[in-house]
């Protein structure tokens, strides 16, 4: 009698496999050079300096591949000043006061600098300010000076990893509410910004903050305003729990999401070369900040919203798609 074991037929999934998206094509973004780097997000910009004049036409296809490939990279670049850098953002949305727990360099331009006597510490997946009333539609960095190596960054296609799940998952997640927390970790924001010596001051800012600031409710399944296309949109920063659900029953669908934006397929890594610059869309992807070296480092960041005066040129091409 033969031992040989029998096939099995539901062994489940275990790729990841999509059909590469048509409206990828690097030809569609002519003449913006577009290099993808990952299967249907990702991309690197070629042949563009951002210190430059961009016509309208240009910057018409940049805010297109921003928004279909979640993030772009643009290397070669010289330093940027604070004001070329918010005029660099605005050609994808409206510069806003970003975290306030960051320090600023000038208006809407955050200056975060690392080193042996201040290490990294954003690395943990995340949304930028995804528990503010103001949670960034994106996000524009320039790393200024970088370690020769380590300190790379990392972003996870939440929208890829929404599709990839199973049918039956994407109705376990339909319809359910997150709640987003600034201080979900406890107060290790208010560090850099308040001096432990006097606690009443200390708690009188604290609850300064929490009023200005109050827990946000963001969907699990986020639709994006322009788009149209779902991700998965909690994060381990910020989210609490889910509305509605046992404790433990919201603390289980919340690893397992944030175990399943762990999966490598779904993630980009980018090395550093000083004075690159990257822009990403917070609502389709989070993002990591390695937390692996102590030489100096310096992240010139500006946050911005979506911009109503902007035309997203691909809007109505988007929702033809939907
Ligand atoms: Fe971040």
């Amino acid at each position: 009698m033969s031992m040989k074991p029998q096939m099995k037929t539901n062994i489940g999934r275990i790729n990841f496999i999509q059909p590469l998206d048509p409206m990828l094509s690097p030809e569609r973004f002519d003449p913006v050079k577009v290099v993808p780097l990952m299967p249907n997000f990702g991309a690197r910009i070629e042949g563009l300096d951002l210190r430059e004049a961009i016509s309208e036409a240009v910057k018409a296809k940049l805010r297109e591949a921003f928004l279909r490939f979640g993030v772009l990279f643009f290397s070669d670049q010289e330093r940027l000043s604070e004001d070329k850098q918010i005029e660099v953002t605005r050609i994808f949305g409206a510069p806003d006061e970003g975290s306030p727990f960051i320090p600023k360099r000038a208006k809407n331009v955050d200056v975060l600098i690392t080193d042996a006597s201040n290490p990294p510490y954003a690395n943990l997946w995340h949304s930028d300010n995804s528990g503010l009333p103001h949670a960034s539609f994106g996000t524009l960095i320039q790393i200024q000076e970088c370690p020769p190596v380590g300190g790379n960054t990392a972003w996870c296609s939440t929208q890829k990893a929404y599709e990839c799940l199973s049918d039956h998952m994407k109705r376990c997640l339909e319809g359910l509410v997150a709640i987003h927390y600034w201080d979900k970790r406890g107060q290790e924001s208010m560090t850099s910004t308040v001096s432990y010596d006097d606690d009443d001051s200390y708690y009188g800012r604290y609850f300064e903050y929490l009023k200005k600031f109050p827990p946000q409710k963001h969907p699990v399944v986020r639709t994006h305003p322009i788009t149209g296309r779902k991700s998965i949109f909690v994060n381990e920063v910020f989210t609490t729990f889910i509305e509605g659900l046992h404790t433990y029953e919201s603390q289980g669908i919340l690893a397992f999401l944030y175990n399943w934006l762990h999966i490598p397929e779904f993630q980009l890594f980018h090395h550093w070369q000083r004075n690159d610059v990257a822009v990403w869309d917070n609502i389709s992807m989070v993002h990591y900040a390695l937390g692996d070296y102590q030489e100096h480092r310096v992240n010139q960041r500006v946050e911005f919203a979506i911009d109503p005066e902007l035309s997203y040129a691909a809007e109505a091409a988007f929702s033809n798609e939907a």
